[in-house]
């Protein structure tokens, strides 16, 4: 079992040794994360450059961008003595499999609050894996019902070991788990200045609950470089808007300053900030044509796996805009968030998750996940 550790080599700390002392911290991932330049998936783009930032493995156990939230939220789990965490998600939810992974690897209990979403390979791979990482999984048709849900977790919790669950919030998004972007765009600024890749024109990223976009605001606003973060909505704009985004920014720094007093005030970035909407196509989850064509691209000439939810959504923006010639002469980067660590499933047959479940498998995945599951299954 991990214990927490204050004043683990991070950016941050470095940056600010007083957050060092001060905020809650767990050290779960490998960092700094790699870059790289995809030239491949560059040639014959109207861009420069193409870099991306491999936050696909942060982790050795799982990538992706959930562990550098999760480094900060679970941290204050430990530190709070809690011995469980509730999290919430839709059915496959990437974030509910990483808090059950490193939750487990802390020695904490992890409960999943589940609702449903349009179906794919990818939400039965991460049920199975969720199960098989020991989380309990519990999928109710609305939030309605899973508020009722966590009444009644968080009273047996109660009941049965006399203090309560850590409740961390869907997709780890709270000025708490933004402090891990905050650190990852300081550790991007850090690897621009020792000269692994020069300073991006822009930056593209796929924003759902809008925690790593706003870290990575901010985070480039303390390290003094103007750097566009291109936030492609992959949710409905109930998760992902501008005054959600302000918010999270106005919140963040008050907690950073909070903990350590030598952080300066910063107001949200207005021209830091670019919201995108056009490749959200018609629901959450539900692929679309660009971002399959986007996932090809990327597996055909880099041999990297992205899927259509999120990433490939971010990565079609980034076609789309060097088709139209706004990338001529640029050098961007993409940031890759999601996991490309192997994660064992244990073997489970479906019929061993719960029954609420068992539709993902019963029933059809949406038509464009057919082509999807062809570039991402193991060459
Ligand atoms: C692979 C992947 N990319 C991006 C995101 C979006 O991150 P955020 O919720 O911080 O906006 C998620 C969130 O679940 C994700 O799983």
């Amino acid at each position: 079992m991990m214990t927490e550790v204050k004043g683990t080599a991070r950016a941050l700390f470095e940056h600010y040794p007083g957050l060092a002392q001060t905020l809650a911290h767990t050290p779960l991932a490998d960092l700094p994360a790699p870059v790289a330049r995809w030239e491949g998936f560059a040639r014959d783009l109207d861009v420069d450059a193409v870099w991306v930032k491999c936050d696909d493995v942060t982790g050795a156990i799982y990538g992706g961008n959930k562990v550098r939230k999760l480094e900060f939220l679970l941290g204050r789990a430990v530190a709070a003595g809690a011995g469980a965490v509730i999290t919430f998600g839709a059915a496959g939810s990437n974030h509910a499999l990483a808090t059950a992974i490193y939750a487990r690897a802390l020695g904490l209990d992890a409960c999943s609050m589940l609702v449903p979403q349009h179906n794919a390979h990818t939400v039965r791979r991460n049920l199975l894996r969720g199960y098989a990482a020991g989380a309990l999984l519990r999928h109710h048709a609305n939030k309605a019902l899973v508020a009722v849900d966590v009444a009644r977790q968080i009273r047996q919790y109660w009941k049965k070991h006399g203090h309560l669950p850590h409740l961390i919030p869907p997709g780890g998004t709270s000025p708490i788990g933004i402090v891990g972007y905050v650190n990852a765009a300081l550790e991007l600024a850090d690897q621009i200045a020792a000269g692994e890749l020069p300073q991006p024109d822009r930056i593209y990223v796929a924003s759902g609950t809008m925690g790593t976009c706003v870290g990575l605001c901010l985070g480039f606003q303390l390290a003094g470089l103007a750097i566009p973060v291109h936030a492609i909505r992959v949710t409905r704009p109930s998760f992902s808007n501008d005054e959600r985004a302000r918010r999270l920014h106005t919140a963040t720094v008050k907690h950073l300053r909070a903990h350590d007093a030598s952080v300066p005030e910063a107001a949200f970035p207005d021209a830091g900030f670019v919201h995108r909407h056009e490749f959200y196509g018609e629901d959450y989850a539900l692929y679309t044509e660009a971002s399959v064509a986007a996932v090809r691209r990327v597996r055909e000439t880099e041999g990297v796996r992205l899927e259509g939810t999120y990433t490939g959504k971010a990565l079609a923006a980034l076609m789309a805009d060097a088709a139209q010639g706004a990338l001529h002469g640029q050098k961007v980067l993409f940031w890759n968030t999601y996991n490309s660590r192997e994660v064992e499933d244990g073997g489970l047959m479906y019929t061993a998750l719960p029954e609420a479940v068992h539709r993902y498998f019963e029933e059809a995945v949406q038509a464009l996940d057919v082509p999807m599951a062809q570039l991402l299954a193991p060459r």
